[in-house]
């Protein structure tokens, strides 16, 4: 995917700017989960995010991204992720996963979350559950791991450990991220014999586990962007940026740095200040 291009090390003056953008990604996902209600349309939502990022005076990357149209995807039910906001309405039950990336003077955030709905099958909300804890788990491995392959290892293990079975989707993977919201490396959320790069600070990753009710595979709808579950089966998308840093690792695009969403694996994130 990205050849041989190197990676972006970056400095803490640069992860200062990639803050910035990861709290205006922050706020927009604060303003979409409190818009999120049966009724609403997944366009009323797009226009929700749009506004919080221009009111913050920045940019949202998704929008003309490879000629994609919104500020957001939201991917509903059986759609994983690149569902393109329109005339959709919410209903009651939906697993709503909505993905959110703004820029901030050139410095990019890019996080996403699912949402069930009120009167969910029960099995949704552990399907979404079980994909948050996926990246929970494997954003604490890179606080402690010594190469890339750690978040393939952490997501794998969540699955194994979950009392039902999911598919982890391996046709999008997480990826580096900086001056461009899409940058080397690429960052699997399964296991491979690569172990893949080694972690060190400056390296800047969205992490983002999809995770379904079914098997693993995927397949594109005719619009060329929204991406199902080849048998029909919800999926849940949860992603955020990070930041290793020289003392411990960052979570850019959570409003607390990730202190809430690491705790229970025993990391505390610290903020990355020149
Ligand atoms: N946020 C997605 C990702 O995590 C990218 C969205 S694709 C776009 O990589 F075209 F909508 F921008
Ligand atoms: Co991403």
């Amino acid at each position: 995917m990205f050849g041989r291009e190197r990676i972006e090390y970056k400095t803490a003056a640069q992860v200062a700017g990639m803050r910035r953008a990861g709290l205006v990604v922050a706020a927009a996902h604060a303003a979409v989960r409190d818009a999120v209600q049966p009724g609403v349309t997944t366009a009323d939502l797009d226009a929700v995010a749009a506004k919080v990022i221009s009111d913050a005076g920045a940019t949202p990357s998704f929008l003309g991204y490879h000629g994609y149209p919104a500020v957001l995807c939201v991917s509903v039910n059986d759609e994983i992720v690149h569902g393109i906001p329109g005339p959709r309405v919410i209903r009651r039950g939906d697993v709503v996963s909505v993905d959110c990336g703004a820029i901030v003077d050139g410095w990019h955030g890019d996080a996403a979350f699912t949402m069930v709905l009120d009167d969910a099958d029960p099995a949704d909300v552990a399907l979404s559950a079980t994909t948050e804890r996926a990246m929970w788990a494997a954003v604490a491995a890179l606080a402690s791991g010594d190469r890339l392959g750690v978040v393939g290892d952490a997501v794998e293990q969540v699955v194994e450990d979950a009392d039902v079975e999911y598919g982890i989707v391996q046709e999008y993977v997480g990826h580096g991220i900086g001056t461009a919201m899409h940058q080397p490396p690429e960052v699997l959320n399964y296991r491979t014999r690569d172990r893949g790069p080694r972690l060190r600070e400056g390296l800047c990753v969205a992490i983002e586990p999809m995770l379904t009710r079914g098997a693993r595979t995927t397949r594109v709808l005719d619009d060329d962007w929204t991406v199902v579950t080849e048998d029909g089966q919800r999926a849940a998308h949860w992603e955020h940026t990070v930041a290793i840093g020289p003392e411990g690792i960052w979570v850019t695009t959570a409003a607390d740095g990730g202190v809430a969403g690491l705790a229970p694996f025993g990391v505390t994130p610290v903020e990355w200040v020149a």
